[in-house]
């Protein structure tokens, strides 16, 4: 039997049901106060999002559960003392986050990554490990590049989210972890993929059906990398003002995809594919060979494809963007993707990278089966 989640195309006009009311609610431009977006209704009685069974275990939630992302985030990166073993460490912060997801409330999920101090090429079974090279249009920073611990909370409130951080910040610096950055983030409510602070919905291309999902985005097993994934976080200050200042029919072009619904320029309905091949009589293509749509295609990377779970963030009139999240299989979907927007893409041009860091999702926990246990040795 096809159920509605295994069928692409059905779930595809599913979202398109709703994307008008996410337009409507237009709650995302780069104006906009960051707490003024509606709670979803009945967010108070909604329990938290839980590991979900997984081929080999258990998968954390806050990567594709809850299917549709929660309106409110926090992410933070830690380092770990040097002087403690981190298995220790994690695996409490793995209880600490079990006893606050356990309480009903929000759609509170936490998910915890760990870096390339704590996993290294020979666990992850790659020579480049978890680090990420150099890209163009950089502000790096020592305390925003890279880190040992992310903590992501997610919620359908912001009060919720800040005291959850909280919690799990005072948990941390108990055990001797120091936080290097934290970025709140926020996306309106509404099934399906929701607008960005240009005023795109954003998220259209993504993995979404269990399938999907195993292929591009889950690790397999047996090994203790099984039913993990790797997190790419990063902080994209966008030039909102010079991007709006173009034309729409330019706008359109440096994405590919019409504003008011996110229709491909190479034709057909909101939310379908883009035609990579479909050119105008005079030999054009009707999606612009520098559009970030195209630039990020698969087809054009040679990568697999990866699930972009982001939150815009607004931290003041000059500070404001896109808190890019992105879960996959393997590092590569990253790197290759990111390399080919360097070399040509007409949204990046408005875009410039303030954090930065990778990190090893694994497996859900239980009281039983610690956080990291398998990946990190032995408890210290
Ligand atoms: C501020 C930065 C960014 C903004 C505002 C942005 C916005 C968008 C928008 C509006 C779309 C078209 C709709 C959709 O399919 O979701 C899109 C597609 C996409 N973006 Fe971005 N994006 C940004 C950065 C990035 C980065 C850094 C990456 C990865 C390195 C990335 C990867 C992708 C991918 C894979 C697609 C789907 C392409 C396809 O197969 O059609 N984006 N983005």
């Amino acid at each position: 039997m096809t159920t509605q989640r295994d069928n692409p195309s059905r779930v595809r006009r599913s979202l398109l049901a709703v994307l008008p009311m996410a337009a409507a609610l237009g709650a995302c431009r780069p104006d906009a106060p960051t707490v003024t977006l509606p709670a979803p209704r009945g967010a108070g009685g909604e329990p938290p999002v839980q590991g979900e069974a997984g081929p080999g275990g258990l998968r954390q939630a806050g990567v594709d559960r809850p299917a549709q992302p929660q309106t409110h985030a926090v992410v933070s990166v830690y380092d770990l003392p040097s002087h403690a073993g981190p298995a220790g460490v994690v695996a409490r912060l793995g209880e600490a986050v079990l006893e606050l997801t356990a309480k009903p409330g929000k759609a509170l999920t936490v998910t915890v990554g760990l870096g390339p101090r704590l996993v290294g090429p020979a666990v992850l079974g790659v020579a480049s490990g978890l680090e990420l090279p150099a890209f163009a249009r950089e502000e790096r920073t020592a305390r925003t590049w890279g880190g040992d611990l992310l903590v992501q909370v997610c919620a359908s409130d912001p009060v919720a989210v800040g005291l959850a951080d909280k919690r799990l910040a005072q948990a941390l610096t108990a055990e001797g972890a120091s936080g290097r950055w934290s970025q709140t983030g926020f996306r309106p409510p509404g099934n399906g993929p929701v607008r960005n602070l240009l005023g795109f919905p954003d998220g259209i291309e993504n993995p979404r059906t269990r399938p999907e999902m195993d292929r591009e985005v889950w690790l397999d097993g047996p090994g203790p990398l099984a039913d993990g994934t790797i997190a790419v976080v990063r902080r994209l200050r966008i030039d909102a003002t010079g991007f709006l200042a173009q034309s729409a029919a330019r706008q359109e072009e440096a994405i590919g995809r019409r504003k008011s619904d996110g229709a491909p320029l190479s034709g057909g309905e909101a939310l379908d594919r883009l035609d990579l091949s479909a050119k105008t009589p005079r030999g054009r293509y009707l999606v612009p060979a520098m559009a970030h749509a195209r630039r990020a295609n698969p087809n054009a990377t040679g990568s697999g494809r990866m699930l972009r779970r982001g939150y815009s963030y607004h931290n003041g009139p000059t500070d404001q963007g896109l808190l890019f999240v992105s879960f996959q299989r393997r590092l590569r979907t990253f790197t290759a993707t990111q390399r080919r927007l360097d070399d040509g893409d007409d949204l990046m041009r408005f875009v410039t990278a303030t954090a930065s860091g990778a990190f090893f999702v694994p497996r859900a926990f239980t009281p039983e089966r610690p956080l990291g246990g398998g990946v990190l040795g032995e408890q210290g």
